[in-house]
């Protein structure tokens, strides 16, 4: 299925807002991961980006691009929306570096072209992961990390849709995980922990860590309603993926 345009029309449509709710936690402080704004300082998964070529895959408006510009990458953003990229350039600072329009599914760049390549809740949210994962292997040089952050498989099957918050029982099939509806036919993608192994391991990625960020209680999540409201520091929220390409 081509997930491409309807997830475009998306975030083109909710852009604005989205940024308005959420540029203040994303860009507080640079480097935060995912839903509880967890510092890559704690969990250590990006690590020392000075000199490197970096691809962001689905920047959104720049929050973590513009911060690892700033620290000395060589750092490329690549999104889908135009509204997306227009506010990332709106944010831009200094130092400048590269927007690109594209899809994860077809990555617009050289093979072996990038020493990083990384996302949170970014391109390997909105893309089938089975296209996107070997064109981001594709685009790594060899030697070269993909780093990123989705939702955890725990996350999505506690997810209630009647009460539209995550509980503590069991509310979607994990076997029938793949593509969540997203409104406006746009579509997102989660996969079971043995299929994103898979994924990986066929794409040539061997898999260092899987880090699930812990926040500590009374940690705000700035997307989603849960029950109890503490709940992702007793089950994994987020799957935090680190690997490197042989
Ligand atoms: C939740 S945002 C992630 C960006 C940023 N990290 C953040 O938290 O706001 C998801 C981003 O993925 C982009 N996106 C959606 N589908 C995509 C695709 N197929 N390829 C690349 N980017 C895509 C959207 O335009 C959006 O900017």
């Amino acid at each position: 299925m081509d997930s491409i345009p309807a997830n475009r029309r998306l975030w083109n449509r909710i852009s604005s807002a989205y940024q308005r709710e959420h540029d203040p936690q994303i860009g507080a402080t640079p480097r935060l991961w995912g839903m509880y704004s967890i510092p890559d300082a704690h969990v250590q998964a990006l690590g020392d980006v000075t000199g490197k070529r970096v691809l962001e895959l689905g920047c959104g408006a720049g929050q973590w691009s513009r911060a690892l510009a700033a620290e000395g990458a060589d750092v490329v953003g690549l999104d889908l929306s135009e509204a997306q990229l227009a506010a990332a350039k709106a944010s831009m600072g200094t130092p400048c570096y590269p927007l690109v329009q594209g899809a994860a599914e077809h990555l617009p760049f050289a093979d072996d072209s990038f020493d990083l390549v990384f996302c949170d809740f970014g391109g390997l949210s909105w893309a089938p992961p089975h296209r996107a994962v070997p064109q981001a292997a594709r685009v790594l040089r060899r030697g070269g990390r993909l780093v990123f952050n989705v939702a955890s498989p725990w996350f999505e099957t506690c997810y209630d849709e009647a009460t539209a918050r995550v509980t503590t029982t069991l509310h979607q099939d994990y076997f029938g995980l793949h593509t969540i509806a997203e409104g406006d036919d746009a579509t997102s993608y989660q996969l079971t922990y043995g299929d994103w192994i898979r994924v990986l391991r066929a794409a040539d990625l061997i898999i260092d860590d899987l880090i699930e960020p812990r926040p500590d209680p009374g940690t705000r999540n700035g997307y989603n309603e849960t029950d109890p409201p503490d709940w992702a520091h007793h089950w994994p929220a987020e799957a935090l993926w680190v690997t490197h390409k042989t």
